[in-house]
């Protein structure tokens, strides 16, 4: 889970960073420039027929984002709507994070502390950004997330009270079944977490910036 809300910060920073690049003279602003990347926390709660629980995120940094690049940008302009279309693959991400939380994933029941590391790669992500545009200002209301994860590798430590064997079972059982996890995770971590966070995120920016700078 913290991984999707992790990706969706580096892409909304890579589109940041994109947008400076390609406009002459953008004013000043605050959107700090991570490398590596760190997010300071949040919980998750999950309430599928899969998937009972709620998961704690203490700290997290991720490495890996200086190699995205953007495959196409699609904007679009309708009765006042503005609506950006990124597609972008992102090579590989390292997430190395602490978590805390109790869950039933598809009958396994996991609880516990500790340290939670996160190698994907060969992921491609498609962000969809939405917002009216008033008075030369673009109010993003929405960032929705689709992305796809080529390979998947967790490391976890300290799980189950420091338990090593459960610890290692819960290791292996995600590294297996990751796919099935991710498809029922994915959408509530990307609706729920990852569009409220980016679309401020978002808005810190282009609320500073006239939009006919960004977008001429
Ligand atoms: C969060 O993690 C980073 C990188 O591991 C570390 O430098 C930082 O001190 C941690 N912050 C807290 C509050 O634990
Ligand atoms: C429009 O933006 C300008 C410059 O940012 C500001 O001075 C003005 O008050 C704004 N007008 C409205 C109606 O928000
Ligand atoms: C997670 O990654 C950090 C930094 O590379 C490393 O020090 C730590 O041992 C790793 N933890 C696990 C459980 O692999």
């Amino acid at each position: 889970m913290i991984i999707y809300a992790l990706s969706i910060f580096s892409i909304v920073i890579s589109v940041l960073c994109r947008a400076e690049q390609f406009t002459i003279r953008l004013p000043e602003f605050d959107i700090p420039r991570l490398k590596p990347l760190n997010y300071e926390g949040g919980r998750i709660a999950f309430n599928t027929n899969e998937i009972h629980g709620e998961g704690i995120i203490i700290n997290a940094t991720v490495y890996g984002l200086e190699n995205i690049n953007f495959l196409d940008l699609r904007p679009h302009f309708l009765n006042d709507v503005f609506r950006l279309e990124i597609d972008t693959p992102i090579s590989t991400m390292f997430i190395n994070s602490y978590v805390s939380g109790r869950a039933n994933v598809l009958g396994i029941q996991a609880h516990g502390a500790g340290q939670l590391n996160v190698t994907i790669s060969d992921n491609r992500a498609t962000m969809v950004i939405t917002g009216h545009v008033k008075n030369d200002t673009w109010t993003i209301e929405h960032c929705d997330l689709i992305m796809t994860i080529g390979s998947f590798k967790a490391q976890l430590n300290g799980f189950f009270d420091g338990i090593k064997e459960l610890n290692d079972v819960l290791e292996e059982f995600l590294n297996e079944y990751w796919p099935p996890i991710y498809r029922i995770i994915g959408p509530v971590v990307f609706k729920d977490v990852a569009d409220p966070l980016v679309t401020d995120l978002i808005n810190r920016f282009f609320s500073k910036v006239s939009f006919s700078r960004i977008f001429p």
